[in-house]
């Protein structure tokens, strides 16, 4: 079997890895990949988003599975252009990933359907939204863009000045382009964040162990928004009992809503949860596996990957019984300095091997290349270091002790993931 692994993060390093363990998959092919993630799999150049181009490389390669991971061509229908051309893929066709690619569009399905979420209104028109909170003078106001935007759409404002500012970048400046057309302005709720990813057929759902991110750029929750700098697995707030509410609640009413909305939604389903007193309520869905959260939940799955990706694209993920480690995971992020701003590339990463890992960890590749059998810094988060343990002190305690021999010039990591 030839399988086409589509994105270039750390998260697509882990699946390729995952991947990898499968002895009836003879050869792995990432677009673009990076220069870890070249080590078990064959670097494609193609960008991303480029559907017909990603379609005519896998006719003409003969591939037989393909994976499409990132949001962005997700949203934009590459799992169906590639189904299309006769290649099974795992994710969700262009219909079912509006629960990510529209904020509009997943409010209004869990309010139809009644699945616990902050209260909101939508807007299209800027006046209005600032009219809206001046007038509720709740703070912290959320604002949300409608659309996708690189993790950078939800504004949290703490009065009234930065609320303006907020509507007026994201629907007058249009800062994230069409994606701005609409906002969410919603209720603040508080509580444990909890990232729930799952496997769906749409008629089955399975959890992974659940996760926890660290998204701010510094320790204790302080500096701008990342993409994520750092995952424990599993959250030790999910207890049981929340596993079962989440489940009730909130997992399969979303799989039937989105069923009955005529879009059933197979691939991996990614809830971002908070545990409020009155109970678990979904803040985000993503249509994706999340990134770092991959980075710690795929290394605690016993049961083969590709497997349940066929089992999922084919429907019948009923017949698995996926198997988890019960151990822990943690991972912390190598960035750039000045990410998520700005930041320098190009530097040498002393203290990997010549696969690009280090002994006792797993190091997942996000933003290098390889060079002269040499792995170079080439993006603002560049390395995941994950690692495993009975427990969660024991993961952390890997994973920093690695960190402290893996360096790059100007590196940035945060030394508090998991003390929460
Ligand atoms: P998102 O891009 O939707 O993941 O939102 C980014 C972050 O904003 C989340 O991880 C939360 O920390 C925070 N957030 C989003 N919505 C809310 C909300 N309604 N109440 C409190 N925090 C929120
Ligand atoms: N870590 C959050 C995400 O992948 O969106």
């Amino acid at each position: 079997m030839k399988v086409l692994v589509v994105g270039s993060g750390g998260r697509e390093h882990a699946v390729v890895k995952k991947l990898a363990e499968n002895p009836e998959i003879e050869r792995i092919y990432c677009a673009p990949g990076n220069g870890g993630i070249s080590v078990q799999a064959t670097p494609v150049d193609i960008k991303a988003i480029d559907a017909e181009g990603m379609v005519a490389f896998a006719k003409k390669e003969g591939i037989d599975f393909a994976v499409v991971t990132p949001d962005d061509p997700l949203v934009l229908g590459m799992a169906d252009a590639m189904e299309e051309a006769g290649i099974p893929a795992f994710g969700p066709s262009k219909k079912a990933a509006q629960i990510e690619g529209s904020k509009v569009f997943a409010k209004n399905l869990m309010k139809k359907y009644g699945i616990p979420t902050a209260k909101y209104e939508v807007f299209d028109d800027p006046g209005k939204v600032v009219e809206y909170i001046e007038r509720e003078n709740c703070f912290p106001a959320v604002i949300k863009a409608d659309g996708l935007a690189l993790g950078k759409g939800v504004v949290i404002a703490k009065n009234l000045e930065e609320a303006k500012e907020a509507v007026h970048s994201i629907m007058e400046d249009k800062i994230f382009g069409k994606s701005g057309n609409q906002v969410v302005v919603e209720e603040f709720l508080t509580g444990k964040e909890v990232s729930v990813l799952a496997f769906t057929d749409s008629h089955t759902v399975s959890p992974m162990v659940s996760s926890m991110d660290h998204k701010r750029a510094y320790d204790n929750d302080e500096g701008p928004n990342t993409g994520g700098m750092g995952t424990i697995a599993p959250s030790p707030y999910y207890t049981a009992d929340v596993a079962k509410r989440c489940m009730e609640e909130i997992f399969l009413p979303t799989v039937e809503a989105m069923k009955k909305e005529g879009c059933p939604f197979k691939g991996c389903l990614y809830f971002g949860l908070i545990l409020t007193e009155q109970g678990p309520k979904v803040i985000e869905y993503n249509c994706r596996f999340g990134d770092p959260e991959t980075q710690v939940v795929l290394p605690l799955l016993k049961t083969d990957l590709f497997t349940i990706m066929r089992a999922v694209r084919d429907e019948h993920l009923s017949e698995l019984d996926i198997q988890w480690s019960t151990g822990a995971a943690a991972c912390v992020v190598l960035a750039s300095g000045g990410y998520p701003k700005k930041y320098e590339t190009g530097f040498p990463i002393e203290g990997l091997d010549e696969d690009g890992g280090h002994p006792g960890v797993i190091v997942y590749h996000a933003g290098t290349k390889k060079q002269d059998g040499k792995f170079l810094t080439a993006g603002g988060r560049v390395l995941g270091v994950t690692g495993l343990g009975d427990n969660l002190p024991q993961a952390l305690e890997k994973a920093y002790d690695a960190v402290k021999e893996i360096t790059f010039e100007k590196v940035h990591y945060r030394t508090d993931i998991g003390k929460k």
